[in-house]
């Protein structure tokens, strides 16, 4: 009894010690076939892109001679695109096509019916390949409407600053590997009078950095710099307010992508804890240092639209319309529609523009509109 007891105890301890030795010589060998820790993504591990970088492109040439443009004149400039006509089609030599454009949408499950149906019937309908509609939510009626133009961002619903970031961040991801010259961000609520984009757009020279729109305030914003510096120095910046939509190009948007890809661009927005449009504008104007074109043609539905002069608002870029609110704040407009018809007078101004849409009515142009 007593012997085989220490027979055991022996056999348990020799057998402990070879498995330690074999544990020992095959464990640092096992170690190498480990895949090696990889930084999860730049959200986590943010370090590196948000220490002050020296790469920080310079602008082109062209690009500075835009920026200094002394302000009143290039406004003279952005304004007199206005009165170009349709026809005029031979000003500039590089004119862009629609299929340069990249237009992202944002709207929302409970606006898919009361104002991106509108959109689909009117401008949308003729710009089907370059508007991509960015949601939170799989409607089977807009999918099967819309096709691969719908993105379901998978984003939160509800309207806080994170959830339209994370809408913002999809939008630049997905035009990234898209081959578009421009990208342009607009709400639910916008008419984008496609002619006119194109004219504004075509003006600018061909390769320079552009980012164009209406501002939001008529003074810089100014925070301290988290992400370039370290939060001492503070940082000035306009910024084009997302509600009338604003534009980039591509060369630009390209710049902004240690900022904006690849979900930095919500890392980006928590870190100075602005919204959506606001931190666009920080990123170009503060961290690039490139200077936002301003705009008259676009407008939200934050401005009195009643005011705009009606030989004017088939030259504007964007148009919008008063909320629940505000349902009184449209743009003056006769044409095809009555009010009880058309609230947002967005059909009467497409009809304006495109006579020949099945929908509106034939040959017959509004004598009030001369
Ligand atoms: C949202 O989720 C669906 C299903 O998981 C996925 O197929 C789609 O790519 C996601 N969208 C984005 C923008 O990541
Ligand atoms: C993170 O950012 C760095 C530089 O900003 C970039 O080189 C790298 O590809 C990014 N990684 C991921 C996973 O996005």
């Amino acid at each position: 009894m007593k012997i085989s007891s220490i027979v055991l105890t022996k056999i348990c301890f020799l057998l402990s010690v070879s498995v330690c030795i074999i544990v020992f010589l095959l464990g640092p060998r096992r170690l190498h076939f480990l895949p090696r820790p990889v930084p999860a993504c730049n959200l986590t591990c943010s370090r590196s892109f948000l220490e002050p970088r020296s790469d920080v492109p310079r602008l082109s040439r062209a690009a500075q001679d835009v920026s200094n443009h002394p302000q009143e004149g290039k406004r003279d400039h952005v304004k007199s695109l206005g009165n170009v006509g349709p026809k005029d089609e031979s000003r500039s030599s590089e004119r862009l096509r629609l299929e340069d454009l990249f237009l992202a949408v944002k709207t929302t499950k409970k606006y898919h019916k009361t104002r991106l149906d509108l959109l689909l019937q009117t401008w949308i309908s003729e710009a089907k390949k370059q508007a991509f509609i960015f949601t939170d939510f799989e409607d089977q009626e807009l999918r099967q409407r819309a096709g691969s133009q719908m993105v379901n961002t998978n984003c939160s619903a509800v309207h806080t600053r994170q959830a339209l970031c994370c809408k913002m961040a999809v939008e630049y991801d997905k035009f990234v590997p898209s081959s578009k010259k421009w990208f342009c961000h607009l709400d639910d609520d916008n008419y984008l009078n496609l002619r006119a984009l194109l004219d504004l757009l075509s003006a600018f020279p061909h390769n320079t950095d552009v980012y164009v729109g209406r501002p939001s305030l008529d003074h810089p914003v100014e925070t301290l710099d988290k992400v370039k510096g370290d939060g001492s120095a503070s940082l000035k910046f306009l910024f084009a307010t997302g509600g009338a939509g604003f534009c980039i190009s591509r060369g630009l948007a390209l710049k902004m992508s240690p900022w904006a890809s690849m979900g930095n661009f919500i890392s980006t927005a928590e870190k100075i804890r602005l919204p959506d449009d606001c931190t666009i504008g920080y990123i170009i104007e503060g961290l690039l240092e490139v200077k936002m074109q301003h705009s008259d043609l676009f407008h939200s539905h934050l401005e009195n639209l009643q005011r705009l002069p009606q030989n004017s608002l088939l030259q504007q870029v964007t148009l919008g319309y008063g909320g629940p609110g505000n349902r009184r704040n449209i743009v003056q407009i006769a044409g095809a529609f009555s009010l009880e018809q058309d609230p947002t007078r967005f059909k009467t101004l497409h009809c304006l523009l495109y006579p020949e849409t099945s929908w509106c009515p034939q040959k017959k142009r509004p004598s009030s509109f001369t």
